[in-house]
């Protein structure tokens, strides 16, 4: 019996040798070299397990969860009461809104940015203008083209609410009365940022397949391609991601960022004159009351402030914009800072037949227009949808505010 079994293997193995020799486009394997499989291992781990940010006292507390995603859904934050951070930050669309341009209370002349995975992260909007996720946070309710709150009067409303208010001394220990402006408007960022900590993707096909790999290298019996979870063309398309279009070069680690700014030629030419990204980014941060070099940082050590005070502007940072990370990037469409571009295969396109003579930035080098053909195309889309993992973020916990309830209407 085994034996014969044996026989069948050999034969259906020599049939797929003999098939594979006769159509040599059909590939059934792909092989990676040492060089690869390093860079493939340094796209994870993932998921990253959540850590507490030191520069907010209220991340990962269950009580600051609760009222940050309260706050997310909340239309008062918004001078008429017309917009809440969930309209354009919509959960069913990875936290952000499928428009290229969204219209706050004015028009915006960025695209609205996904929430996914913000927490640690080195810089905050597509500038970098922010150095926190809880000061980025504030930053929406005092822009005038997007919520343009009335500080006073939210203050004073959320102060007459009775179960904000007993909910806000359970979270915070303070009332707000007690605060000033300034430093309510603070723990409303902290608590916003403590929600949005929890908005994650989850393990992707990508992230199995790594794993695969891992293991596969590591006992040196290749992955069965019946069981793999990329198909060939995405296969493909990774090593194209890590070799030729050397992607990584910028799109790197676990987020497939590398946290920082480039200049990838995308027009910066906006309805009201020049958006200067970083270089403007950089301008704004070293002016932010609430940057990490400020009074409402909460890490005693300051040591999370040292990138923020070695931070110089220089020319080449005109027009760099943020590198954003990949991950779920299928779901994420228009793309780009100014949402120019409506699918993954207009970007490949833009990758692929770049004008080198739009790229400003002075530093090195790295881009250069790819000619794929359309094979490698196909493959590298098909490779960037795989970075898709189910969206995770925390639910509805109002439970744990219960004895606030009876002050409630
Ligand atoms: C009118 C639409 C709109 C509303 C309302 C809105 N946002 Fe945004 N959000 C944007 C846009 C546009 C960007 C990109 C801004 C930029 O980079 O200059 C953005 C960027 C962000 C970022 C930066 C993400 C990153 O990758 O760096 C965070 C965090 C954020 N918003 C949180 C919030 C919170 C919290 C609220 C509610 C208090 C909110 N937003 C309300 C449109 C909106
Ligand atoms: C020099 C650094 C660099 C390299 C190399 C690079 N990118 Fe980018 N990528 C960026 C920057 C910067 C942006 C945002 C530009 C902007 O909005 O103006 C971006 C944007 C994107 C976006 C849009 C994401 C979104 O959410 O809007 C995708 C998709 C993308 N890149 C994929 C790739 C692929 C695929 C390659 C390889 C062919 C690649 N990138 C190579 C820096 C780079």
């Amino acid at each position: 019996m085994k034996a014969w079994i044996m026989i069948l293997a050999m034969m259906t193995s020599q049939f797929f040798a003999m098939n594979s020799f006769a159509d040599t486009s059909q590939q059934d394997e792909v092989t990676y070299s040492l060089q690869e499989i390093t860079t493939i291992r340094s796209f994870g781990p993932w998921p990253i397990e959540p850590q507490a940010e030191p520069s907010n006292r209220f991340s990962q507390q269950a009580q600051a969860i609760e009222l940050g995603r309260q706050l997310f859904f909340d239309r008062r934050l918004s001078r008429e009461g017309e917009l809440s951070c969930a309209d354009c930050h919509q959960p069913t669309q990875a936290f952000q809104d499928g428009i290229a341009l969204n219209k706050g209370l004015n028009p915006l002349h960025r695209n609205t940015s996904s929430l996914l995975n913000l927490a640690h992260r080195p810089w905050y909007g597509w500038g970098g203008e922010h150095d926190s996720l809880w000061s980025q946070s504030i930053r929406p309710m005092l822009s005038a083209s997007e919520m343009h709150t009335d500080l006073a009067r939210l203050k004073s409303q959320l102060q007459q609410d009775k179960y904000f208010q007993c909910a806000f001394e359970q979270t915070t220990g303070q009332t707000i009365d007690s605060l000033d402006q300034e430093a309510w408007l603070v723990s409303v960022g902290k608590l916003l940022a403590s929600y949005q900590e929890t908005i994650r993707s989850g393990s992707s096909p990508f992230d199995h397949f790594r794993e695969q790999l891992l293991a596969s290298s590591a006992n040196d019996k290749p992955i069965v391609p019946a069981q793999s979870a990329l198909s060939i063309q995405q296969q493909q398309g990774l090593k194209i991601f890590i070799g030729e279009g050397r992607c990584q070069l910028c799109h790197s680690g676990p987020q497939f960022s590398s946290g920082e700014f480039g200049d990838i030629g995308v027009r910066f030419f906006t309805a009201e004159g020049v958006d200067k990204g970083r270089y403007q980014g950089i301008q704004s941060l070293k002016d932010d009351p609430f940057s990490l070099l400020g009074q409402y940082n909460d890490d005693e050590t300051k040591n999370n402030s040292l990138r923020t005070s070695h931070l110089q502007l220089l020319h080449r940072n005109w027009g760099e914009f943020k590198i954003p990370s990949l991950r779920n990037v299928a779901q994420t469409a228009p793309y780009m800072h100014n949402g120019s571009l409506n699918n993954l295969a207009q970007v490949i396109d833009f990758y692929s037949e770049l004008d080198e003579e739009r790229l400003h930035a002075d530093g090195e080098k790295i881009l250069r227009p790819l000619h794929l053909s359309a094979t490698k195309k196909q493959a590298l889309e098909a490779f960037l949808t795989s970075l898709t993992g189910p969206v995770m973020a925390a639910t509805d916990n109002s439970a744990i505010f219960q004895h606030c309830q009876i002050h409630s209407p």
